[in-house]
C-alpha cells in the first residue's frame, strides 16, 4: 500500500532521503481515481524511481456554482487503487493545510492560452490550477510531473508555467485512455444517467470525422484553409447538438503546446480539435490531433 501523508512537512522528511540516490515523478489529480489516472502512474514508473500521487480537490480552480462540493471524494478507494500499480506516495492534505490563507494573496496567472476554450467558460480556472500545481511542485520537489492528454489546454499551460517560472522538472504527457467505446475517461462521466452514457461516445466519434475530413480538404492554390474549417465545424457542432450535447466550444488550434492558435499557414501543419460539451450534467472534453498535409 501506498504510505499516505496529509501533512507537508510530514511528506517533505519522507521525500528527502529518497533525493540523494533516487528521482520522484509526481502524478498530480484530484481523486476518485479511474484507469486513466492508474496509468498516469504506470507512465511516471517509467520514468521515476518513487512514485507520488497527489489527491485534492483544489477549490481554486472552480468557479461559483460549479461542482466543488459534488466533486466526488473517495480516498479510500483511491489508495486501495493505487496500490495495484504500486505507487509509492499519496499526499491528501486538507484545504488548510494547502491554503493557510483562502483565497491565497497570491496569483499565478496563467497566461494567453488560457483566454479561449475552457478558460474563456471557467475564467479564473487554469490561475486555479496554475497556484495548485506551483504549490504540488514546490511541496514535492519532482524531476517529473505526469498530466494527461486529455486536458490538453492545461497540459499547454502547465508547460508554460513550468517554462516561466523556471521549475526544474520534466513535463510527461500521458496519451488520453478510453473506454472500449471511446468516451475519454474522466471522473465526471459518473455523472452520466445510463441513456446519456450510450450518447456520449458519438462525442469521440465526431472528433474522428471531422479529424478525416480536415485531412481530405483540398484547398484551391493561393486558398485559404480557414473557411474550409469552419464549415466543417459548423457542420460537426450542428450533429452534436442533435445527438444532445449542449457545445460549450468546439475549435481547431495549431496543436504546438506554447501556442495554440488559428495561425494555419504552413503546408504541413499540426493540428489539435477540442471539443466541450454538455450532456445532461457531465461537460465532457476531449481532443483529436490531426496532421493536415
Ligand atoms: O487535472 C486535474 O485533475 C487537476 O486540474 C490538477 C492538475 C490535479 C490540479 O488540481
Amino acid at each position: 500500500m501506498p504510505i499516505i501523508y496529509q501533512q507537508i512537512s510530514e511528506l517533505r522528511a519522507a521525500l528527502q532521503p529518497h533525493r540523494t540516490q533516487q528521482s520522484i515523478a509526481l502524478v498530480p489529480t484530484m481523486g476518485n481515481l479511474h484507469d486513466g489516472h492508474l496509468e498516469l502512474v504506470n507512465i511516471a514508473k517509467q520514468h521515476a524511481d518513487i512514485v507520488v500521487v497527489s489527491i485534492f480537490v483544489n477549490p481554486t480552480q472552480f468557479g461559483e456554482g460549479e461542482d466543488f462540493d459534488s466533486y466526488p471524494r473517495t480516498l479510500d478507494a483511491d489508495v486501495t487503487k493505487l496500490a495495484t500499480v504500486a505507487a509509492d506516495y499519496v499526499f491528501a492534505p486538507s484545504i488548510e493545510e494547502m491554503y493557510p490563507v483562502l483565497p491565497p494573496a497570491t496569483a499565478v496567472l496563467a497566461g494567453t492560452i488560457s483566454a479561449q476554450l475552457c478558460g474563456q467558460s471557467r475564467p479564473g480556472h487554469f490561475d486555479g490550477v496554475g497556484i495548485v500545481v506551483s504549490k504540488l511542485f514546490n511541496i514535492i520537489q519532482p524531476d517529473a510531473a505526469v498530466f494527461g492528454q486529455k486536458d490538453y489546454q492545461q497540459l499547454a499551460i502547465i508547460k508554460q508555467l513550468v517554462r516561466d517560472l523556471s521549475y526544474p522538472l520534466e513535463i510527461i504527457a500521458a496519451p488520453i485512455v478510453r473506454a472500449a467505446d471511446g468516451l475519454a475517461l474522466s471522473s465526471r462521466n459518473q455523472y452520466l444517467t445510463a441513456s446519456e452514457r450510450q450518447v456520449a461516445p458519438v462525442l469521440h466519434q465526431a472528433l474522428q470525422g471531422l479529424a478525416q475530413q480536415l485531412q481530405d480538404i483540398k484547398i484551391a492554390p493561393q486558398g485559404s484553409i480557414l473557411p474550409h474549417i469552419a464549415a466543417l465545424l459548423a457542420q460537426t457542432r450542428e450533429h452534436l447538438t442533435n445527438a444532445g450535447f449542449t457545445v460549450d466550444y468546439l475549435e481547431v488550434k495549431t496543436a504546438e503546446l506554447d501556442a495554440m492558435t488559428e495561425d494555419f499557414d504552413k503546408d504541413e501543419q499540426d493540428m489539435v480539435i477540442l471539443v466541450a460539451a454538455w450532456l445532461g450534467r457531465a461537460r465532457l472534453l476531449d481532443n483529436q490531433l490531426v496532421t493536415i498535409k
